[in-house]
């Protein structure tokens, strides 16, 4: 096990009903099976992370397929890299974690988030791996004990991956390009923002290079209400559109662009 105390940093191993460290800082399993490694004075707020209903909303339209060419080239990507340990950082609702799992049998799994409402369904996805409610800022698991992490449509502590992968590992980053849900976006807002699709690769930090970019593009056609909905309820546009643009969005089938980047950035 590398899991590390989120308060003396000691190593974690398994006790009766969870983990403690030779400081006995003692945390409990939860009775889904994922382990809290957020200890009250590392939160900022009572229940950070994305709160249910926006879990909810992930889990129907990710359950419903239709990211599902996304989910398979992210976990043939990491599949090819082999790796032994590997960490999800910002999991969500496990969708993309359980088929890492899927094509990563033999590894040793580990997925984190800060929401306990997305901890406590994701983990029924795949039980076999070992998921936390933690921050991506401080990260339980030993200095380079990981050779592989995955970051999908999240933020990302790029010191925090640093000291987490081992020589020879990387991040394997999937995110939006500046095309991703065009129509949805014209038909949200009079002024498209744009959007800076290369703006992570600012952030890669010395100790790091990027190694491999993919690019995978396809049409979607959404014919159903619920999955509308649920499209805009996942996104921050859920928010940030007027009602009435919403009401519009919802209401009409539309074809939308789903164009999505890999990054494959090593460490050295
Ligand atoms: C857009 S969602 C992506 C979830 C999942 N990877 C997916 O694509 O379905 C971003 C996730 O990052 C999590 N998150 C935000 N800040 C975080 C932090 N400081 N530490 C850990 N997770 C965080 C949120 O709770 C949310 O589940």
């Amino acid at each position: 096990m590398s899991l590390t105390c989120p308060i003396c940093q000691q190593a974690l191993s398994l006790v009766d009903n969870g983990v403690a460290c030779p400081a006995n800082h003692r945390f409990d399993r939860a009775r889904q099976g994922y382990l809290n490694l957020l200890p009250v004075q590392h939160k900022n707020s009572r229940d950070p992370g994305d709160n249910a209903a926006m879990v909810e909303a992930r889990r129907r339209f990710l359950d419903g397929g239709h990211y599902a060419p996304l989910a398979r080239r992210l976990a043939e990507l990491a599949a090819e890299r082999a790796p032994q340990r590997w960490l999800d950082i910002g999991c969500g609702e496990g969708y993309y974690t359980a088929q890492l799992a899927e094509l990563l049998p033999d590894a040793d799994g580990y997925a984190l988030d800060i929401s306990r409402e997305a901890v406590k369904r994701a983990c029924k996805r795949a039980p076999q791996l070992t998921w936390l409610v933690a921050s991506m800022a401080r990260v339980p698991l030993a200095d380079a004990s990981c050779n592989l992490l995955a970051s999908v449509f999240s933020p990302l502590d790029w010191q925090e991956a640093l000291r987490l992968l081992a020589p020879g590992g990387g991040l394997l980053r999937m995110g939006p390009t500046a095309e991703h849900l065009m129509q949805l976006r014209q038909k949200l807002y009079d002024e498209v923002r744009d959007y800076d699709e290369q703006k992570h690769l600012g952030l890669i930090p010395p100790g790091m290079r990027l190694a491999h970019s993919e690019t995978l593009r396809f049409a979607l056609n959404l014919t159903s209400s619920q999955a509308r909905a649920d499209l805009l309820a996942m996104t921050p546009h859920g928010w940030r559109a007027s009602a009435e643009r919403r009401a519009a969005v919802i209401a009409e089938d539309f074809e939308v662009t789903v164009a999505i980047r890999y990054d494959w950035i090593e460490k050295l």
